[in-house]
């Protein structure tokens, strides 16, 4: 929120549709397909300041607070079990298609299991696709009858997964896909403006809905914006009816526009310029029920990614891909409960947890929270453990799961825990707390920088 502004002022200036970012506003342009260029128009416009919506650190506290949420792909497509693109890459006719919305037919407490996994699994918030681009929406909506209610669930999934996530708990994000292959308009909208004008009204109606009719909306998670640009979508405007329906929201970047984070997908990598970023990962390679995807990370794995992502200031969004009747692979159930289990004795060691900056190890990960710096060790090398070039003082260490002291020893090149079992006392990955007497670093290119400070052997003078 610009720093003059009350929060009411902000909030009636977004509702009267004015500018999102009031001190650096910056010229629009015309309503346009994605990656082309207008006749007449200049090509590489300077790098623009990024429109971060008002009030951004009051709303997005809770979720850098959070670190871990569970992403669901659900939709027809899981009825099918050939991932969530299969439309596409099948070339399946849309009569054909449409059979599957007939055929989806989910069990009742299916949202209920799911919340329950996420919060065993210590996740803190759930983001559900509300429609992906099948087309095919959840929820119930007076824009189309290709809706869960009016189709073979013959109910509204979403205000069931709302329900089930508030049960336990838990923060409620909606997914909503822009790029929309059921819609006749969807494809054609960048070269026909009368069906971009359809288009829009039609999936600004749908976003309408899912912000009105299911109480307070934690977050919204757009995707795919092809066939248009944040122009032609009217994403400024999108985001101003979000944010007037729904004050305390946090939006992601890819309706074209920056929103309150960033979104790197199958990667861990932290936002330049200290944007709030989010990886979003698979547990296997797909997003949507694919039976025959055998590809299953390790939940080693998914807790170094954790730790990794918590390092360096980020959110982990885990993704599930439940069967057409909501049932959910026992792989990911398998999964999810043994980084549940690891994060009720560890947790602290990664919720609401500050940028760490020391990283180097052959076998540990670190995290830090003020003064405490976490070691999380994914290989356990034997009964002593080493950190070199710490800069700061220890004062203490343990192992985290249990509280037991683990003797230490520092001095200038590295610091030395000894006196540990042999075998990794925790699974799959064995954290230790390392209390310092100031805020923990590590100098990256220790052994390198004493000798070159050493002097000289005489034999070399
Ligand atoms: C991509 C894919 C989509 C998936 C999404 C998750 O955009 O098209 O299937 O939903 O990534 O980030």
């Amino acid at each position: 929120m610009p720093p003059h502004l009350s929060r009411r002022t902000t909030l009636k200036l977004l509702a009267a549709g004015g500018p999102l970012v009031v001190a650096s506003e910056i010229q629009g342009r015309p309503a346009g397909r994605a990656g082309t260029l207008d006749a007449g128009q200049t090509p590489a416009a300077p790098p623009q300041p990024l429109r971060v919506p008002p009030e951004h650190d009051r709303r997005i506290k809770w979720w850098h607070d959070a670190k871990f949420g569970m992403f669901i792909h659900w939709g027809t497509y899981s009825v099918y079990g050939r991932h969530e693109w299969a439309l596409e890459n099948e070339a399946i006719p849309a009569s054909e298609y449409e059979q599957l919305a007939k055929a989806f037919e989910p069990k009742r407490d299916a949202a209920r299991d799911w919340a329950r996994l996420a919060r065993n699994a210590g996740q803190k918030y759930v983001v559900m696709t509300t429609k992906h681009h099948e087309g095919f929406c959840l929820f119930d909506t007076k824009t189309t009858d290709y809706c869960a209610p009016r189709q073979g669930p013959g109910r509204d999934l979403v205000r069931e997964y709302v329900t089930a996530l508030r049960a336990e708990g838990l923060r409620v994000g909606f997914y909503f896909s822009l790029m929309d292959w059921h819609h006749p308009d969807g494809a054609r909208a960048a070269q026909d403006d009368a069906a971009r004008r359809r288009l829009v009204d039609y999936t600004h109606a749908q976003i309408r809905e899912l912000m009105t009719n299911y109480g307070k909306i934690d977050i919204l998670w757009y995707d795919v914006s092809w066939p248009l640009d944040a122009a032609g979508w009217e994403s400024e405007r999108m985001n101003r009816m979000v944010f007037s329906l729904q004050p305390d929201i946090i939006v992601n970047n890819r309706n074209r526009l920056d929103g309150d984070f960033t979104t790197p997908e199958q990667r861990i990598e932290a936002a330049t310029t200290g944007r709030a970023w989010e990886a979003c990962m698979t547990m296997n390679g797909s997003w949507g029920y694919q039976a025959a995807d055998d590809d299953w990370k390790t939940s080693k794995q998914i807790v170094r990614n954790l730790v990794a992502c918590s390092r360096d200031g980020g959110n982990y969004l885990l993704n599930i891909g439940p069967r057409g009747d909501g049932s959910v692979p026992d792989e990911s159930v398998r999964i999810l409960e043994s980084v549940g289990r690891w994060l009720s004795k560890n947790g602290q060691a990664i919720y609401a947890t500050d940028p760490c900056q020391p990283r180097r190890s052959n076998y540990a990960s670190f995290t830090r929270k003020g003064n405490t710096l976490y070691m999380h060790v994914h290989f356990w090398p034997g009964d002593r453990l080493v950190v070199s070039g710490l800069l700061v003082p220890v004062t203490s260490v343990r192992l985290l799961a249990t509280g037991t002291p683990v003797a230490f020893r520092q001095d200038d090149l590295r610091v030395v825990f000894s006196g540990l079992p042999r075998t990794a006392p925790d699974q799959p990955v064995t954290t230790l707390a390392i209390e310092c007497g100031a805020e923990p670093k590590q100098d990256q290119y220790h052994v390198r920088n004493l000798r070159a400070r050493s002097p000289a052997p005489p034999s070399a003078r």
